[in-house]
C-alpha cells in the first residue's frame, strides 16, 4: 500500500486558477505572470480574475468593488464577538473566530455558481473589515469601518491606521495582497477544500483554512523568519547565529524551502525589493542587512538540496515597513489568501468535486477482548 507522507505528489483536483513551475520558479494566475500582476493590477482585479476566470471590464470591476465595499460594514454580533476576546488575543484567532461567527447565519448556503459568485465579494469585504477591527482591537483602539475608496488596499489600511496612508504604502499593501492571493493547493487551501467538499458553508470552510495556515511551516513562516532577524540583532552576528542554530543546532531556517519550488520562489524577490524601497529608518535597514546576509548563508548551504528562500523570507520586513507589527503578519497573509480559498472551493465544488474521504492503512491490534473489569 503506497502512503504519501504529507500528500507529496498527490493531485487532488484539476485547476485553471494557478500554475506553478517549481523547477523554473514560475507562478501564474489564470495564465498571467505574477510579476505582471503585482506590477499592474489591483487586488480587486486579481481576486475577480481568480474567482470569475477573466480580468474584469471597467463596469464589472465597479460593480464587484461596490459589493465588496458594502460588506465593509460588520454585523453587530461579529463586532461583539471580537470585543469579547482579550486585547492580547492572537490576531489570527480573532479573524478565525469572526469567520466562525459569520457561519452561524449560513445554514442554507448552497454551492451553486450563482451563490458562490454572490458570496465572494461579500466575504472579501467582511475579511478586510474583520482584520482591521481585529488589529485595532489588539491596539486598544475603537473600531473604524473601512471607508469606500479607490482601492481595497487603501480602504483596509485607512481602517486599520485611522488615516489614509501615503501612496507608496498603499501600493506596497496592494502588491502584497496580490502576491499572497493564491498558490494552488497548499495545506490551507487543501483544508478549505476538505471542508467545502462536505458542502459545508464558505465561512466555515475559510475558518478551517485559517486553522491550517497558522502554523510556522505554512503561513506562520513570515513571522518565524522575521523573529530570526530580530533574534540575530545585527548583521555582524548573522554568521555566528547561523552556525550555532542552523548548522550545529540543526534548526530549520524559516522562510526557506518549499514543497514545490526547487529554486527561488518568484515572489521572494518582489517582497525583497519592496522592503528595500520602503525601509525608512536604520532599524528597518538593519533588518534588511541581516536578512540579506542570512539569505546568502542559507543559499550557500541549502541550494545543493534545492532549498531556496520562499515568499515568507522578506515579506515580514515589508509588512513592518507598511506599518504592521509582527503579530499581524499571518493575518495579512490570510486576508489575501481568502481570494484564493474562495476561487479553489468554487472550482472544486462546481466541477463535481466529491467529498474528500481518504483512507488510512490500519496497522493496530487485531481483534481482542475488553479487559475483565470492562467486560459485561
Ligand atoms: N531549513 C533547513 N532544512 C530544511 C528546510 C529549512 N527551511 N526545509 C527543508 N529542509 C530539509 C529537511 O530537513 C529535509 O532534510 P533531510 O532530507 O535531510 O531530512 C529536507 O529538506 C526535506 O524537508 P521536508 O520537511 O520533508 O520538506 P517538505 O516539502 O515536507 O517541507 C517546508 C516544505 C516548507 C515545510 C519546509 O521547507 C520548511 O519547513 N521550511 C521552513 C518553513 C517555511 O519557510 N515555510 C513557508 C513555506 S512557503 C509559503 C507558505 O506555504 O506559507
Amino acid at each position: 500500500m503506497n502512503i504519501s507522507n504529507g500528500l507529496e505528489d498527490v493531485y487532488i483536483k484539476n485547476t485553471s486558477i494557478t500554475f506553478i513551475d517549481g523547477e523554473k520558479g514560475i507562478l501564474r494566475y489564470r495564465g498571467y505572470d505574477i510579476h505582471e500582476l503585482a506590477e499592474n493590477c489591483t487586488f480587486e482585479e486579481v481576486a475577480y480574475l481568480m474567482i470569475f476566470g477573466e480580468l474584469p471590464s471597467r463596469n464589472e470591476l465597479v460593480s464587484f468593488s461596490g459589493t465588496v465595499q458594502k460588506s465593509f460594514s460588520l454585523p453587530s454580533y461579529v463586532l461583539n464577538v471580537i470585543d469579547a476576546l482579550p486585547q492580547d488575543a492572537d490576531i489570527l484567532s480573532v479573524f478565525e473566530t469572526a469567520f466562525a461567527a459569520f457561519s452561524s447565519e449560513e445554514r442554507n448556503f448552497s454551492w451553486s455558481r450563482e451563490a458562490t459568485l454572490a458570496k465572494a465579494p461579500e466575504i472579501l469585504g467582511h475579511a478586510a473589515a474583520v482584520l482591521a477591527a481585529a488589529y485595532r482591537h489588539s491596539q486598544g483602539l475603537k473600531y473604524n469601518p473601512p471607508p469606500a475608496s479607490d482601492s481595497y488596499a487603501k480602504s483596509f489600511l485607512s481602517a486599520s491606521f485611522g488615516a489614509v496612508p501615503e501612496r507608496k504604502i498603499v501600493d506596497a499593501m496592494n502588491r502584497s495582497l496580490v502576491l499572497y492571493a493564491d498558490h494552488e493547493v497548499p495545506a490551507s487551501t487543501t483544508a478549505a477544500l476538505v471542508a467545502s467538499s462536505t458542502l459545508s458553508d464558505m465561512y466555515s470552510s475559510i475558518a478551517a483554512a485559517v486553522a491550517a495556515l497558522r502554523g510556522p511551516l505554512h503561513g506562520g513562516a513570515a513571522e518565524a523568519a522575521y523573529r530570526q532577524f530580530t533574534e540575530i540583532g545585527r548583521a555582524e552576528n548573522t554568521d555566528e547565529w547561523f552556525s550555532k542554530n542552523i548548522i550545529q543546532g540543526k534548526k530549520r531556517l524559516m522562510g526557506f524551502g518549499h514543497r514545490v519550488y526547487r529554486t527561488y520562489d518568484p515572489r521572494m524577490a518582489i517582497f525583497k525589493s519592496m522592503a528595500a524601497s520602503l525601509a525608512k529608518d536604520e532599524e528597518e535597514r538593519n533588518l534588511l542587512r541581516i536578512a540579506e546576509r542570512l539569505e546568502r548563508l542559507g543559499v550557500e548551504k541549502f541550494s545543493p538540496k534545492g532549498i531556496y528562500p520562499n515568499t515568507d523570507f522578506y515579506s515580514g520586513i515589508a509588512f513592518r515597513c507598511i506599518g504592521f507589527p509582527v503579530t499581524m503578519f499571518t493575518s495579512l497573509f490570510a486576508l489575501s489568501r481568502t481570494a484564493g480559498w474562495i476561487a479553489h472551493m468554487s472550482e472544486y465544488v462546481e466541477n463535481g468535486g466529491r467529498i474528500m474521504r481518504p483512507r488510512a492503512v490500519y496497522i493496530g491490534h487485531g481483534p481482542r477482548e475488553l479487559p475483565g473489569e470492562k467486560a459485561r
